[in-house]
This record gives C-alpha cells, sequence and structure tokens, in this order.
C-alpha cells in the first residue's frame, strides 16, 4: 500500500473526495475535547501511548462498543498529526494501536490555569460562535490614547477598511513623529496556498467575513491601509506560528 503510486487524476479525485468529507474531523476534535482525550493522555506521563481500552476505563461508559470507536476517532486524530500512533501484533493475530500525544496534540492540554487551544476551539465553533467583545473603557473609534508605540493585537482583522482607516487615523494622531504602530495580525498570500498556514487563515477569514464585518488581509492590503492613512513606512518584520508583526511609522 505505502509505494503505491497515485496517478495525478487519483490524487485530485481523493482530494475531492477529502473535501466532501472535511466536516468530520472538526466534530472529532470537538468530541476528543468534550471527552478529555488529550488530558487523559497526557495525565498518563510524558512519552505514554495509551490503547483505546485504556482510555475507555477512564470514561464514565458502559457501551461496550465504546473501544472500537474511540480507536476510529483516535486514528483521525493521528492522521491529523494531533497523536501519535504505534501498531503492535497480539498474541491472538490482532493488531492493536497505542495512541500518545504528538507535539500539536499537546497544545490541547490545560496548562497551569487550565488554559489551552480547547477554549479557542469553542470560540470558533461554527455552531456556537458568538464574539463576546469584552467591554472597553475607551472607543477606539473615538480616540486612541497617545504613546510612543501602539499595539494593535488581532484587532484590524475584526473590521472592514473603512473601519480600520478610522481606526488608524486616529492612531495615527495619538503617536509622535518617528512614533510606531505595530500590528500583529494573520497575513494572506496573494494566491491560495496550499500551506497549513494559508489553509488556516482562510478558514479564519470566512469566519471574519460572515460572523464580523471583518476580513484577513494580503500584504499589500496592509500597506495600502497604511499609505491612505498617511503613515511614512510600513514593513512586515517577522513571522511567529503563521502571526505576523508588521510595523507603520508615522514619519521617517
Ligand atoms: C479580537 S479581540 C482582541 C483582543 C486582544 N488584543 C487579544 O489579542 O486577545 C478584539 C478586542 O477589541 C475590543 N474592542 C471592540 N470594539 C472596540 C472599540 N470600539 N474600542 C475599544 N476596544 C474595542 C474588544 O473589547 C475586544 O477585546
Amino acid at each position: 500500500m505505502e509505494n503505491y503510486k497515485h496517478g495525478e487524476d487519483e490524487e485530485a479525485g481523493a482530494l475531492a473526495l477529502a473535501a466532501c468529507v472535511s466536516h468530520i474531523f472538526p466534530m472529532a476534535l470537538d468530541a476528543a475535547i468534550q471527552l478529555d482525550l488529550f488530558e487523559i493522555i497526557a495525565r498518563a506521563g510524558v512519552g505514554a501511548l495509551l490503547s483505546p481500552s485504556d482510555i475507555v476505563s477512564q470514561l464514565s461508559t458502559s457501551n461496550e462498543g465504546a473501544g472500537a470507536v474511540l480507536d476510529s476517532l483516535l486514528r483521525l486524530l493521528a492522521t491529523h498529526s494531533l497523536l501519535t500512533c504505534s501498531v503492535s501484533r497480539l498474541e491472538n493475530g490482532g493488531t492493536e494501536r497505542r495512541y500518545g500525544l504528538a507535539p500539536a496534540g499537546k497544545f490541547f492540554v490545560g496548562d497551569e490555569n487550565g488554559v489551552s487551544f480547547a477554549q479557542f476551539r469553542a470560540l470558533t465553533s461554527w455552531g456556537e460562535m458568538q464574539f463576546r467583545h469584552r467591554a472597553y473603557w475607551w472607543d477606539m473609534f473615538v480616540e486612541v490614547p497617545k504613546g510612543d508605540a501602539i499595539l494593535l493585537k488581532f484587532i484590524l482583522h475584526n473590521w472592514s477598511d473603512e473601519k480600520c482607516i478610522k481606526l488608524l487615523k486616529n492612531c495615527y494622531e495619538a503617536l509622535p513623529n518617528k512614533g510606531k504602530l505595530i500590528v500583529m495580525d494573520y497575513i494572506l498570500p496573494n494566491s491560495p496556498q496550499t500551506d497549513i498556514h494559508a489553509k488556516y487563515v482562510t478558514k479564519l477569514d470566512v469566519i471574519m467575513s460572515t460572523k464580523l464585518e471583518g476580513k484577513e488581509r494580503t500584504k499589500d492590503e496592509f500597506e495600502t491601509l497604511a499609505t491612505k492613512v498617511g503613515f511614512a513606512e510600513f514593513k512586515v518584520v517577522c513571522c511567529v506560528y503563521g502571526m505576523w508583526i508588521m510595523e507603520f511609522i508615522k514619519s521617517i
């Protein structure tokens, strides 16, 4: 199977089929979070590998088929690199899969405050998604507090170009000459790409444009906003986990 060579058409057909069932993965991820699967595996210790029945023994279920269902779920998470999987032959001729936390899966295990990507997943969940904006004590569309540098972190992608220009003008007014506005946001590639960051930011773009009045932007679109407002210089500084830092300099 592993050495089987796909024709180009076959690869395309498989991609199309995968797109048809792409809604299954988020459902599986939600189920894994609700069942505490990442936490259960993490509690077993660093590098631990658990079989589906090890995990079922920690769930409150009397369903005799739970192990098999869980195995399917865990295998799907492993194909998405959230879990590792090691397969061994049993004496009775069968096989057993044991699952461990992959580096990406560790992000779903709560830190000392119980915080993990599980909360972010709940926020982005389609059915439940509501952006509950926390109360703010200062309306940034009216005025922005003065400062040598201002940071806008995940703000611009919530808003339309018109609103962004209004906000950026307020930032411009609040900065001294040579002052700097630092923007942390995602950047869309100019043309659709298939890498992991592009897949993430294009999904976020759908969320921003359907649930809010915002959108993700390309580098050129950010630069256009900066120019329209009058910033003398715009530069993209660096990227971490696909999140970009940009600088808008008031005057050179
Ligand atoms: C997507 S959150 C980003 C929050 C934070 N920067 C972060 O990275 O976690 C957007 C924030 O903008 C705030 N906000 C929305 N409208 C605002 C306004 N008119 N003036 C000031 N803040 C506002 C919301 O209260 C919310 O905290």
